[in-house]
């Protein structure tokens, strides 16, 4: 039985709502527009038993966010248990490691197979635990994220420098271009797009420096 969810429709056009004060932010007009057909479609409610990732953290990333964005904190929370929270399945273990396989959930809004059905594009909510480190990595298809939550540290290259970016701050990340992020003292919440081979899998990047960036500590 297909059970509507009307939380989950609403919390994408808070989302949207959310994208639109972005504006000016690179690769927010693509998932705009990419999104735009879906405002409105009614989406299927699949809770699953509750993920402990987002039972240990998500309220506290909610209490960050809540000052400065309630309506979007407020969907969020109301979402939460009618969405299908999973970890990513592509990766080798080995490559992205135990912590993060550990440390990480996400539930795809709009998507191949999703709470609201679409093939090319892929919308969602995405929870990192604090100071995990997700390492390098790549894929194919152009991604915005969102940061609800900060300050997060961020490369783009295994020779780059790690830099801090605040919350609300998006990053966009054209067709594979490496990108890392060191999640701060505070879970890592953020919106996730990807406009295009939505099903096609990410990839790790190697780098000799990840135990420093394991144990490094990122202050608020
Ligand atoms: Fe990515």
């Amino acid at each position: 039985m297909i059970v509507g969810s009307g939380h989950v429709a609403t919390l994408i056009r808070e989302i949207d709502r959310y994208l639109a004060s972005l504006q000016s932010a690179q690769g927010v007009t693509a998932v705009r527009q990419s999104l735009a057909p879906y405002l409105d479609q009614p989406a299927q409610a699949r809770p699953v038993p509750e993920n402990a990732v987002v039972a240990q953290h998500l309220g506290t990333a909610l209490d960050a966010l809540r000052p400065s964005h309630p309506a979007l904190a407020q969907a969020i929370g109301a979402a939460c248990g009618e969405l299908e929270w999973i970890s990513y399945r592509l990766y080798d273990p080995d490559q992205i490691g135990a912590a993060f396989i550990a440390g990480h959930a996400y539930a795809e809004l709009i998507g191949p197979g999703a709470a609201v059905d679409a093939p090319e594009l892929a919308l969602g909510v995405f929870i990192i635990a604090p100071h995990i480190l997700y390492r390098d990595h790549r894929h194919p298809a152009p991604e915005l994220y969102a940061p609800l939550t900060g300050p997060h540290g961020w490369r783009f290259g295994v020779d780059q420098p790690l830099m801090v970016k605040p919350a609300h701050q998006p990053v966009w990340n054209q067709p594979m271009a490496p990108h890392m992020t060191k999640v701060g003292p505070v879970p890592f919440l953020c919106i996730y797009g990807w406009t295009a081979d939505v099903e096609a899998p990410a990839t790790v990047i190697p780098a000799d420096d990840w135990p420093a960036l394991e144990a490094l500590r990122l202050e608020v």
